[in-house]
């Protein structure tokens, strides 16, 4: 491959050791379906890192070679799972409960799943309010607890060899808040761990943790968790990168594939109602009122920022935008999405557009969680640090640098994450200018 390294990649030698807080249908659904491409049991399907091209150079020079053969990218062989739950369930117990992958398919990679027992978790039933289990780590407060996950994840390394390692949060949704003062510096962040500072929520002592122990974190649920002053600054200093927040997959998935089109196009938007139905674990966390706040204001931020009304009053000021999320047992994680939405056309006149997504939640969250981990190890590899926001592709809500808006156009997103690692690579970033071709 041609490439020349416009940044120094260090090669991707060694293990890569994947610790995940959340035993639960998304991680479990990542850890097995992994498994069962290593065994050629089922293709790596919805992953750019495993099944998308990157066009070089220009049109008529025809290189178009695979991600992974074009950036040093850990193999899937390399992969080494740990990772923290309330419950005791292995992952091969979590994942028969989660019933998303069929039994059939389990049963072939039963072995490696259920070597994974979750280590202790550190939890506060005020931040999810729907669950409680027995698999809990006791402290006299929340800097002792932090210093046990530092302690677990210092073990993990040794007794598994692993060379480098990713944190990625697939825990339940933990209710709204806002950073407040404790957030502001490390040294008040620290103070909050030692005085059990009821503003600090367990993920928040998982990636303070991790970024003490030099290890990357990513947050895959719409959790405050690492958008906070402390732990942006933690993370800088100790020069390791940060993503999130709140995986993009169904609904929010469709906004931003049809919103951007509606916008190119300078159609109208009067309103947009989603409406859900979904029966596993998340959903019955996000029954509760503070947990589905943190995921509402994740999921409706999304068309302001891709259609801007402040910039066209006469097609999206004031639309209507409405999110519901309903529990609904019977589906388990076949979640049902729809949407009606009022559009209006050529002298205003009205339109209908009307989706009804019969999705797989944790079958749409697997790949992203897979590229998260392998591209956040890349990032390292590069000496990137702080907010990645070419990752923002795989968000629902991106995190930006402060002051910045977040690009939720996926076409947008998309260009960003490929221009990225045509920079890595000292390759010519690509604008779709086009005009030589035609000289
Ligand atoms: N599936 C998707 O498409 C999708 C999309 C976006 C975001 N998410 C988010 O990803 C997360 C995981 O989703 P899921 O469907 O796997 O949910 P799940 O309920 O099946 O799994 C979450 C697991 O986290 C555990 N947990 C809760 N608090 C914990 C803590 N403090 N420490 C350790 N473990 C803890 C729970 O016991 C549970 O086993 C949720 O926050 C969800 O909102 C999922």
């Amino acid at each position: 491959m041609p490439t020349k390294d416009n940044v120094r990649i260090a090669p991707a030698e060694g293990k890569l050791g994947v610790l995940i807080p959340g035993i639960g249908a998304v991680s479990t659904t990542f850890m097995a379906g992994v498994e069962a491409v290593k065994r050629g049991l089922g293709k790596p399907i919805g992953s750019l890192t495993q099944m998308a091209t990157i066009r070089l150079g220009k049109r008529t020079e025809g290189r178009s070679p695979y991600i992974k053969d074009f950036v040093p990218l850990a193999k899937l062989d390399d992969l080494v799972f740990g990772g923290w739950d309330i419950f005791e369930d292995t992952a091969y117990e979590a994942a028969v409960k989660a019933g998303v992958l069929e039994r059939g398919l389990l049963d072939q990679v039963k072995e490696p799943l259920s070597s994974l027992k979750p280590m202790k978790a550190v939890f506060d039933h005020e931040y999810v309010k729907r669950i409680n289990g027995p698999n809990v780590k006791q402290g006299a407060n929340l800097m002792e607890k932090a210093e046990m996950l530092m302690a677990d994840i210092e073990s993990f390394r040794r007794n598994t060899g692993v060379s480098r390692l990713i944190t990625i949060w697939c825990g339940s949704t933990e209710v709204f808040h806002r950073p407040s003062a404790v957030h502001q510096t490390l040294a008040s962040f620290e103070e909050g761990l030692r005085k059990n500072d009821p503003e600090i929520a367990p993920s928040q002592v998982y990636a303070y943790a991790a970024l003490k122990c030099g290890v990357p974190f990513a947050n895959g649920a719409p959790n405050l968790t690492t958008d906070i002053p402390a732990l942006l600054d933690l993370a800088r200093e100790r020069q390791l990168p940060l993503c999130g927040k709140d995986f993009k997959t169904g609904q929010t998935f469709m906004k931003t594939l049809i919103a951007p089109g509606l916008k190119a196009r300078m159609l109208g938007l009067q309103g947009w109602y989603s409406t859900n139905i979904l029966g596993n674990r998340d959903g019955e966390v996000l029954d509760d009122p503070g947990s589905f706040k943190s995921k509402e204001e994740t999921k409706l931020s999304v068309l302001d920022h891709i259609l801007q009304p402040q910039l066209y009053p006469d097609l999206y000021k004031d639309f209507s935008h409405v999110v519901r999320i309903n529990y609904y047992p019977p589906r388990g994680d076949a979640k049902e999405g729809w949407d009606n939405i009022d559009i209006f056309g050529w002298l205003g006149y009205p339109m209908q557009i009307k989706i009804n997504f019969l999705c797989r939640d944790s079958i749409l969250a697997a790949p992203i969680v897979l590229d998260l981990v392998l591209f956040m190890d890349l990032a390292q590899r590069c000496g990137m640090k702080g907010i990645q926001e070419w990752l923002s592709f795989y968000f629902k809500a991106p995190m930006t640098a402060p002051g910045l808006y977040p690009e939720h156009d996926i076409f947008i997103q998309l260009m960003k994450l490929k221009n990225t690692l045509r920079w890595m690579r000292g390759e010519d970033l690509i604008t779709h200018l086009g005009l030589e071709y035609y000289d």
